[in-house]
């Protein structure tokens, strides 16, 4: 048992206009959601129907602020090819969760890498509207999930919907089958694959007012990364 797992959080803003070169205030509140969704005190949690309840996971992983880095730049969006990350290199991706904040264009919130991939591409990228709780933001993904479900991502984590068809997997056991993302804010029970959907999942498509919890299960798939041999065991001790 790794107890709890810091990761300390370099934030690479990269701005075309002062909208975008967001307040240093708008970073901490991304983290401020970051350490409350990761350990389940985040108040929307007690949302959670009966059924699901149970399995709403404190993660035991905390993120810090180590840095903030800001570049501005003529380029207006940067699309999902990484190019913002080969501009702006992450810094000691090994060790640390690198984000850069820029505009993704093409209606993209963020995008992320899984462990195990190439460190000069390690982390998250989140578009500046879609980050944090205060200052340029964008309604209804202004409450600083995009980077919870992004850092999801980073940590291992499938959409709850495993990416396909019913049977597709998201090699998660405590989440429901579903057969494709659900959008908006929906109600309960939205059964799909003779189940009910965990709409309110942080790995769904869901309105940021409606996103909530991880489950055990997830947590799991997530601590395993960082266990001796895991691709991210370089974070711990
Ligand atoms: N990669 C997804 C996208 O850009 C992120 C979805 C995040 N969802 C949210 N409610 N914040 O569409
Ligand atoms: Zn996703
Ligand atoms: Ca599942």
């Amino acid at each position: 048992n790794l107890g709890i797992i810091n990761i300390p959080v370099y934030v690479h803003v990269v701005y075309s206009n002062s909208n975008e070169n967001i307040s240093d205030n708008q970073i901490n509140s991304q983290i401020d959601v970051l350490n409350e969704d990761f350990r389940a005190t985040n108040s929307d949690a007690s949302q959670a129907p009966t059924e699901f309840a149970g399995l709403v996971a404190d993660s035991e992983i905390t993120f810090s602020l180590a840095g903030v880095f800001r570049h501005s730049n003529s380029r207006t969006s940067w699309g999902t090819n990484d190019l913002v990350k080969s501009t702006y290199p992450p810094i000691t991706p090994e060790t640390h969760l690198n984000i850069w904040v820029c505009n993704i264009g093409g209606g993209i919130l963020g995008y992320a890498q899984f462990p195990g991939g190439p460190t000069a591409t390690d982390g998250v990228v989140v578009g500046p509207n879609f980050f944090g709780t205060t200052g340029y933001l964008s309604a209804p993904f202004d409450e600083g999930r995009t980077t919870t479900h992004e850092v999801g991502h980073y940590l291992n984590l499938r959409h709850i919907w495993g990416d396909g068809r019913c049977r597709q997997d998201d090699f998660v056991s405590d989440t429901p089958s579903s057969d494709g993302p659900n959008y908006g804010c929906p109600s309960y029970p939205t059964v799909n694959c003779r189940s009910n959907d965990m709409t309110m999942n942080y790995m769904d498509y869901v309105d940021d007012a409606c996103m909530y919890m991880f489950t055990e299960g997830q947590k799991s798939r997530m601590r395993s990364i960082f266990a001796s041999g895991g691709p991210r065991s370089a974070m711990v001790n």
